[in-house]
């Protein structure tokens, strides 16, 4: 080959002594020989390519979601663990968990996210570890210095995960979930446009699921209750299409926590 940059590649087509037709790969390159450079040609069935590349990356996506398996699995374990202590909280984030996960669907997030919902929801107040086993199992009303502590919870689990490179925003899901879209959540007063809608999610599905269950402080304020919260606060605490697909998948009977 005189001119032209090589290596060089390109389709076509061979023919069999039958008559049929085949797609072949061509590719020229140069290679040095003891008497000087020489142009090789290669002929490979680009039909054989084509199928082992495709069977590499099939491998690879299975390996891929083996891994992320893996990971939700790990997540849930760790959530679990907090069982033993605290079995509220443990209980709390599962449920959590199931309804976040069908919201997002509804909404149509892409599958990554909805895993990040899922591997966040799981440890959305793992936090919670470090705060006194008194004040989290206390029946009474909590004083404001007890509410501060149990306020640290989302920093001290984002303390935990950060470590963690998951391929999701886990460790800021996690520590964005008591934002509110107005900007009165904490712990840094986040406004809608910069909380993850992961965390929004969390967030209405935190509330709906905290109002409805038994808490050592108080007796279930009912399904009906939590809804209205939700319902009352929409674009004001809570992201409305949110809110609006939470409302739709209870009041259709598409959800229940039991
Ligand atoms: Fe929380
Ligand atoms: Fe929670």
């Amino acid at each position: 080959m005189k001119s032209g940059r090589l290596p060089v590649s390109l389709e076509t087509v061979g023919r069999r002594c039958d008559g049929t037709v085949f797609s072949v790969l061509v590719q020229v390159d140069r290679i040095l020989l003891p008497d000087g450079p020489a142009d090789v040609v290669f002929y490979t069935d680009n039909a054989d390519i084509k199928r082992k590349v495709k069977q590499t990356a099939e491998g690879l996506e299975s390996g891929l979601g083996k891994i992320q398996r893996l990971l939700l699995d790990i997540a849930s374990a760790l959530g679990t663990a907090l069982d033993i202590r605290d079995p509220y909280t443990a209980e709390h984030q599962k449920k959590v968990v199931r309804l976040a996960r069908v919201i997002a669907e509804e909404m149509g997030l892409p599958k990554e996210r909805i895993e990040s919902i899922e591997i966040a929801g799981n440890l959305h107040d793992i936090g919670k570890i470090k705060v006194p086993i008194e004040i989290l199992s206390k029946s009474g009303q909590l004083s404001d210095l007890e509410f501060e502590i149990i306020k640290t919870h989302c920093q001290v689990g984002y303390d935990i995960i950060k470590s963690i490179d998951f391929p999701w925003p886990v460790g800021e899901i996690i520590l964005q979930h008591h934002e509110r879209i107005d900007g009165s959540g904490y712990p840094r007063g986040l406004k809608r446009e910069n909380i993850l809608i992961e965390a929004q999610i969390l967030a209405v599905a935190d509330v709906v699921e905290a109002m409805s269950s038994h808490r050592p402080y108080r007796p279930s304020l009912g399904i009906n209750a939590a809804l209205e919260e939700i319902e009352k606060n929409r674009g004001i605490l809570y992201e409305p299409e949110v809110v609006d697909v939470c409302l739709r998948l209870f009041r259709e009977d598409r959800f229940s926590f039991n």
